[in-house]
């Protein structure tokens, strides 16, 4: 049965107005497959699933597909999609130029995977060959290889196939145990009505939650009505720590320390792109579309190694005009354990020295995890480091 959303709650409107729906209604499938079997087909990746499912569930809205050749430079040359609208980073499905060759625009073609399974179509609007460097350079502010997210972009083909997408229903990857936290955005959404919350901050994390995570989140908290808790729970790189993991670490941190009726713990199941700034942009517009008012940028969002100053990912948002994005960031600086305060703190809010922060990198608690030493509770709490000893 479809609960009632309340009438009187008025949620944050979605990026572009209206939350996209790219999944065959269920009458339509039937005729989609049979006409999917006679198209040509092309094969992708992982990831090219990911973000098909994405712009399927609305999670992207409002792309209804993979960009086209307007939308896909207007976005890297100055973050915006061709009609205006603020988009940071391309969305796109590049092959290889002779895959591309044999396909037609103005046509329909098959997405399938690698093993044959066929899982949506794909209406050929155009098709254009990029610059990958220069995307690089745009988006991530580094043509080097070792950055992953370039990694990832030099492993796609050159060609660009642009054009409205259509699924067949399904669910992306997911590793176990985190279907039960799966939601849409529209699914979010009507929780968030349910919860009775007008106010609603997202915080993005692809990592364990730690004591600094927790104090930033509570600060937003004194603030707003609720908090959507969203790990991202796609493709990472290999040395970040499984999702399935990482959500007993939220699990047994919400149920010790987290008024249950201000919490929402869900997934935001796409890949990590480590864009850094362009990614902070990216994951506050599409937490607007769960149904997010406000957005938590802390220290080196998004980032990765020292591609991105510290606080360059809040930066970024004054290049937008106030309101342009429809979601109101939070900036927080590096937040520390203070052995004289005896508490959480920052450079804003605490007089003493160095000395006198608990710090560590990731690095240093892996290294800690793997010699079966727990890290200090003033970094992380007992109850998440024993899963992270136990995992
Ligand atoms: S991210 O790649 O998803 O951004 P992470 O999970 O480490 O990585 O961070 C989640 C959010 O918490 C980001 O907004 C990040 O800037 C913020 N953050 C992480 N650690 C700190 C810290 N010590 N102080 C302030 N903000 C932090």
């Amino acid at each position: 049965m479809t609960t009632q959303v309340k009438d009187d709650m008025k949620l944050t409107p979605p990026h572009g107005g209206t939350l996209i729906n790219g999944y065959a209604v269920e009458d339509q499938t039937q005729a989609l497959r049979e006409e999917a079997s006679g198209l040509p087909s092309v094969v992708i990746n992982a990831r090219q699933l990911s973000d098909a499912h994405m712009i399927a569930q609305g999670a992207f809205s409002p792309l209804q597909g993979f960009m086209g050749h307007e939308d896909y430079s207007a976005v890297v040359k100055d973050m915006h999609l061709a009609n205006g609208q603020p988009w940071p980073i391309p969305v796109t499905l590049a092959v290889d130029s002779h895959q591309a060759a044999e396909l037609k625009e103005g046509k329909r073609i098959a997405l399938s995977m690698g093993d044959g399974e066929v899982v949506g179509v794909l209406s050929l609007q155009g098709k254009f060959r990029r610059d990958r460097e220069e995307e690089a350079l745009a988006v991530y502010r580094t043509t080097e290889e070792q950055h992953p997210g370039v990694a990832n972009l030099y492993q796609d083909g050159d060609v660009i196939l642009g054009g409205k997408v259509t699924l067949f229903p399904g669910l992306p990857a997911l590793e176990d145990g985190i279907l039960p936290h799966y939601r849409t955005p529209s699914q979010t959404r009507e929780a968030i009505s349910q919860l009775g919350w007008y106010t609603v901050v997202g915080f993005q994390t692809r990592n364990p939650v730690h004591r600094a995570h927790e104090y930033i989140q509570k600060c937003a908290l004194e603030a707003v009505d609720g908090l959507l808790l969203h790990p991202l729970v796609g493709e990472t790189k290999s040395d970040d720590i499984p999702a399935s993991v990482r959500m007993r670490c939220y699990q047994v941190l919400l149920e010790n320390y987290y008024p249950q009726d201000r919490v929402l713990l869900s997934v935001y199941p796409a890949f990590m792109r480590y864009a850094g700034p362009r990614e902070a942009i990216f994951h506050a517009l599409v937490r607007k579309n769960y149904g997010c008012t406000h957005f938590i940028v802390g220290r080196d969002h998004a980032g990765v190694g020292n591609y991105y100053g510290p606080y360059d990912a809040q930066h970024i948002f004054k290049e937008f005009q106030p309101g342009a994005l429809g979601i109101t960031p939070l900036f927080f600086e590096n937040s520390f354990f203070c052995r004289q305060c005896h508490g959480m703190a920052t450079e804003k809010t605490c007089p003493h020295g160095a000395d006198h922060r608990v710090s560590l990198s990731g690095t240093q608690v892996r290294e800690m995890l793997a010699k079966g030493e727990m890290p200090p509770e003033e970094f992380t709490r007992p109850e998440v480091a024993k899963v992270l000893m136990e995992s």
